[in-house]
């Protein structure tokens, strides 16, 4: 049996496209679904091509069990690849999905992460602080952001001359060259 991947994006979708193409033809898993929280995501038009059902939530949707559970066991979910989905998840889906939601952030966590530390603000923080390299962390998610278990860093240099975008240029490399892999290996 295939594992059924739900990635959770309301960005601009390029971690999802990247993981939705690495898994098209893979016998061990199967993007089932799309979630977002933003109808005018950019995310959501970028997916259509490759057929991927998507569902669109509400803020207090996603708090509800009574709304995203059945959503999730409708496709039979087994795990939850997070790809810039900025709402909070809420602890029964984490009780709900144990070691099966995953999040990528684009920084060296403990350091640059928490609360308004998303988009470019990391990587002006970063630079801010005048670290010399940066990078990526994949984690498990657990009720408080950017907090849970720690799986994989990747790491890239911060360049004398780098300007926040050039940065997060860089760091979504990293993440596209990585995530979909480590996801594959979490599915066993
Ligand atoms: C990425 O930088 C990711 O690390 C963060 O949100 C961004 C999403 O970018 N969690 P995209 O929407 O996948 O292009």
């Amino acid at each position: 049996m295939k594992k059924q991947i739900a990635i959770f994006a309301s960005g601009s979708g390029s971690n999802a496209e990247n993981i939705i193409r690495y898994f098209q033809h893979s016998p061990q898993a199967e993007i089932a679904l799309l979630v977002c929280n933003r109808p005018d995501a950019p995310v959501l038009q970028r997916v259509q091509p490759f057929g991927t059902p998507c569902s669109l939530i509400t803020p207090s949707g996603l708090q509800d069990p009574d709304t995203i559970l059945p959503i999730l066991q409708n496709k039979q979910i087994d795990f939850i690849v997070l790809a810039g989905f900025l709402l909070r998840i809420p602890a029964f889906l984490v009780e709900a999905y144990p070691q099966a939601i995953v999040n990528i952030h684009p920084a060296l966590l403990p350091k640059f992460g928490g609360k308004g530390m998303y988009g470019i603000n990391i990587h002006r923080a970063v630079l801010e602080a005048g670290e010399t390299r940066s990078g990526v962390t994949i984690h498990y998610i657990n009720e408080h952001f950017d907090e849970g278990e720690h799986i994989a860093q990747y790491t890239c240099p911060v360049l004398s001359d780098d300007t926040p975008e050039s940065l997060a240029g860089r760091i979504l490399e990293l993440e596209h060259r990585h995530y979909p892999a480590v996801i594959e290996k979490l599915l066993g």
